[in-house]
């Protein structure tokens, strides 16, 4: 998965592309590249790393027509060969591109044999080639489209060529949006990356290509038919994707929460009663959702069970697709992604709804794959994410099934009304915690692994805890029912091994601080993120009493807080992390 940006219009393209660059390295950031063309020709520039400044190669050139590209490897290793664009054997067409070419072996083979010479390792380069093979008796925009049709896998791409005036944009499985601000033209994996100039928009849909010259054609790619495609004005106000005062989008995104989750509050009614009754009526009801996503599924099935009695399955995204032939009609989908492009999500949901089954989607990007695929779907409005770890969607996720909870019992006024006073909890819980977990970072660098516990509807935030500290922090953390600690990982508790008990006073406190007696008899140092302190703690991050069943969205806080001061104590580049993309478009 990777980030992509096209631009053509009146402005220096260079200049354009590189701050869309910039806004989209949550992406993936293993090595950059751009393509420009100016009076004399096709000009590039590509390195591994992130990119950082306009390269000097390009700081002169005077261009309106550029592509460009922010690397998360998939095929091929990081090297400046395999970075993007690449580029056709005459050097006159570049390609950038998201996504996997399932068909690279054999085209490659084939192309060769007419005697093509790669470069790279990378699947992408094939594209290049193959545009410049049909170039051979088609213009540019039909020899884009028949390289398009030859490609198997998933694709956004753009291309362009130093002997057409025409920016190329073609998709299947990978996002692409065009923005429209006058006379310039943007094609982009995402809105961020153009929101800066303008917030009208124009999504792409599967198996469908952009031609820009003088104005975007959007046309299918099967037939080269015209396709009339509606604009959308996005919501999202540019200071959302700033960091402002904050050192990192990640503490920015933490701190936004009392407000964002004011925001996903403001849900149509109608739309909710029209969720409520699907899952009401459902025989069965799968929640399919990966990483940070899952875990605020999981917390939706303990509240739906508890408010309703309604018990439905969660799914692990990457596995869904293995009993999707088993679903049928009498199944409803819950689908929960961020993006909206995650590939775990996005290809088992396609597959389910060809099996008859019913989508409703949680998502937070309007227009998204996913989104476009449902058919329903609820919005959470938290504005753009744009540190790779998962923090205020995951608060806006879980109230979203409370809201569902809530409205499935025909008690959407009152679960509102209870729903309001948590964004002041949310405020209080940040300022009890800030400084404390500052502190405890302080211990926490210190250690090798760690352990998050809980017990009933808090045990996906120990999941999800766990999770927030290994991928910001790189420090090895699981996250585990507290009652699965005596099953095994009892084994790996030392003198000073941190444990994250999450223990609020509620039906559960009982056993789990049993099993945090367990740990502590073992040499455990106990963090306990509670509403009561207890002598069992060596630190007690403290959260404000409520309604046990809101527990969730107040215990996540202080594992938030204590995952970022770690890492920020631990040197991590906190808001990309090594290795981590924000969406994952590839399997
Ligand atoms: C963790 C994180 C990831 C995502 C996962 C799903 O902080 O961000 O685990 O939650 O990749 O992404 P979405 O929600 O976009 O489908």
């Amino acid at each position: 998965m990777c980030g992509i940006i096209g631009y053509s219009g009146d402005k220096n393209a260079v200049d354009r592309v590189y701050s869309g660059l910039k806004r989209l390295e949550y992406r993936g950031y293993d090595s950059w590249g751009i393509a420009c063309i100016d009076e004399d020709g096709l000009h590039i520039a590509k390195d591994v790393g992130k990119i950082d400044g306009i390269p000097d190669e390009l700081s002169n050139t005077e261009t309106h027509l550029a592509i460009s590209h922010t690397r998360w490897a998939t095929h091929g290793g990081v090297s400046k060969e395999n970075a993007h664009p690449h580029v056709s054997c005459d050097g006159s067409i570049a390609v950038v591109h998201n996504g996997i070419i399932e068909n690279y072996d054999e085209l490659k083979t084939d192309l060769e044999k007419k005697g093509h010479k790669f470069k790279s390792d990378c699947d992408t380069e094939v594209i290049a080639h193959l545009i410049e093979e049909h170039s051979k008796s088609k213009g540019f925009p039909e020899a884009v489209r028949a390289a398009a049709k030859q490609l198997k896998g998933s694709y956004a791409m753009l291309a362009i060529n130093k002997n057409a005036n025409e920016l190329v944009g073609a998709k299947k499985e990978s996002p692409l949006v065009l923005g429209l601000n006058g006379g310039e033209y943007f094609l982009a994996s995402d809105v961020p990356a153009f929101l800066e100039y303008t917030n009208k928009t124009v999504p792409i849909d599967d198996g469908e290509m952009v031609v820009i010259g003088s104005k975007p054609v959007v046309k299918k790619i099967s037939t080269g038919e015209e396709v009339g495609k509606p604009m959308d004005t996005i919501k999202w106000k540019l200071n959302q994707a700033e960091k402002g005062d904050y050192t990192h989008f990640t503490l920015k995104e933490i701190h936004e929460q009392p407000l964002v989750l004011k925001e996903t509050l403001r849900q149509n009614k109608e739309k909710l009663e029209q969720v409520a009754r699907m899952v009401n009526s459902a025989p069965r009801v799968c929640i399919v959702g990966a990483g940070t996503s899952r875990h605020a599924s999981l917390v939706g099935r303990y509240v739906i069970a508890e408010l309703t009695k309604k018990y439905c399955e969660v799914y692990m995204a990457s596995e869904f697709q293995y009993f999707v032939e088993k679903l049928g009609k009498d199944t409803l989908i819950i689908a929960v992604s961020q993006s909206g492009e995650t590939a775990d999500v996005l290809l088992p949901v396609k597959q389910a709804k060809e099996h008859g089954c019913k989508v409703v989607s949680i998502v937070n990007v309007v227009g998204s794959s996913l989104d476009r695929v449902s058919d329903v779907s609820l919005y959470l409005n938290t504005g753009p994410e744009i540190g790779v770890a998962a923090t205020k969607t995951f608060t806006s996720q879980v109230t979203m099934f409370y809201l569902i909870a809530y409205t499935m019992i025909y008690q959407f006024e009152a679960g509102l009304k209870k729903l309001m006073s948590i964004p002041e909890m949310i405020e209080e819980t940040i300022s009890l915690n800030e400084e404390k977990t500052k502190k405890i970072a302080e211990y926490m660098k210190k250690r090798d692994d760690t352990y998050f516990i809980a017990r009933g509807e808090n045990f996906a935030v120990a999941t999800e805890g766990a999770l927030k500290m290994k991928e910001l922090s790189y420090i090895h953390a699981e996250g585990m029912p507290a009652g699965e600690l005596k099953h095994g990982t009892l084994a790996l508790i030392e003198e000073g091994t941190p444990i994250i008990a999450i223990c609020p006073k509620d039906h559960t406190y009982e056993e789990t601080m049993a099993n945090v007696h367990e740990a502590k008899a073992r040499g455990a140092y106990v963090i306990g993120i509670s509403d009561e302190n207890s002598n069992m703690f060596d630190e007690w991050l403290k959260i404000p009493k409520i309604d046990y069943i809101f527990y969730p969205l107040l215990a996540n806080i202080p594992c938030q807080l204590l995952a970022y001061y770690t890492a920020v104590a631990k040197g991590r580049p906190v808001d990309t992390p090594r290795n981590l993309a924000k969406s994952v478009t590839v399997k």
